[in-house]
């Protein structure tokens, strides 16, 4: 099968810090990944580089076959990748309707004349990205809390609600960062319920970064640890938890 992400030899250097160095992955249509490793390992930085906040120092990233690692964000996310962020990234002030609504805007058919003079395709593409949007909360089982105020929403609803967001541009594959960051226990195996039921509903790939192992190891097909930007070991779930890998890497080699 032709996987629907594939990154070979990927660097990414800050100066002399090699964040990334010389990383490979390979994810399937339809699995859920699971990319695991220390603080400062690299994790997020894979994230910015694959939606091309980055630019790597060198290496190819593939997106269904064609190459994204020259292309912009905004191209990256109309091509079928959506993403959330390790520090939740919502508008506080504004409604969890409108929240959706704003990501969903690069599927607005207007222009600028359009949108500064609120005529032609303006008012029909306002209401279709309204429907949209409720649809997309009504799918995700957040649509009672529509017009609360995102801010106000409890942190592992702020969390979904960022999800819900990633999806808004109707992707192929999610990339969350943390998605059970602050979460307590029965909130996260909540959010793997969650997970698992966008990953069908969506027909999803999923490529998570994730701390908490319960959820990583409950929900991910195969997994990949990463330490000081290479990879150091992979493997299913039962394979990782095997190896003395992620002890090792995150608590340091015994001597
Ligand atoms: N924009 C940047 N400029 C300079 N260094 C950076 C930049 N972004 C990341 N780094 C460095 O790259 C390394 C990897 O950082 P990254 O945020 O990718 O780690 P992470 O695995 O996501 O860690 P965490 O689990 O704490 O989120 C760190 O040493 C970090 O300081
Ligand atoms: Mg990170």
């Amino acid at each position: 099968m032709t996987p629907i992400l594939e990154i070979q030899n990927l660097s990414k250097h800050f100066g002399g810090v090699k964040a990334i160095n010389d990383f490979s992955l390979s994810v399937e249509p339809h699995q859920i990944y699971g990319l695991i490793g220390p603080n400062g390992a690299g994790k997020t930085t894979i994230f910015n580089t694959i939606t091309g906040i980055y630019k790597p120092t060198a290496g190819s990233i593939k997106f269904e076959d064609k190459e994204i690692s020259n292309k912009m964000p905004f191209q990256i996310a109309q091509s079928g990748i959506g993403r959330t962020f390790q520090n939740i990234r919502l508008f506080t002030n504004l409604s969890v309707i409108e929240n959706v609504y704003i990501a969903s805007q690069g599927m607005a058919k207007y222009n600028l004349f359009e949108a500064v003079t609120r005529m032609g395709n303006f008012g029909k593409a306002e209401k279709e990205l309204t429907e949209r949007a409720y649809n997309l909360l009504e799918l995700l089982n957040l649509a009672d809390i529509a017009k609360k105020q995102a801010g106000s929403l409890p942190y592992a609803h702020q969390r979904r609600l960022e999800i819900a967001r990633s999806l808004a541009l109707n992707p192929r594959l999610i990339l969350l960062d943390e998605p059970a960051a602050g979460t307590n226990p029965d909130e996260s195996m909540e959010l793997v319920d969650f997970i698992r039921e966008i990953h069908e509903k969506f027909n999803l790939t999923i490529l998570m970064i994730e701390h908490h192992m319960d959820v990583v190891m409950n929900l991910c097909h195969y997994i990949t640890v990463l330490n000081f930007g290479q990879v150091i070991c992979h493997g299913t779930p039962d394979e990782v938890q095997k190896t003395p890998c992620v002890i090792e890497a995150y608590l340091g080699k015994e001597d």
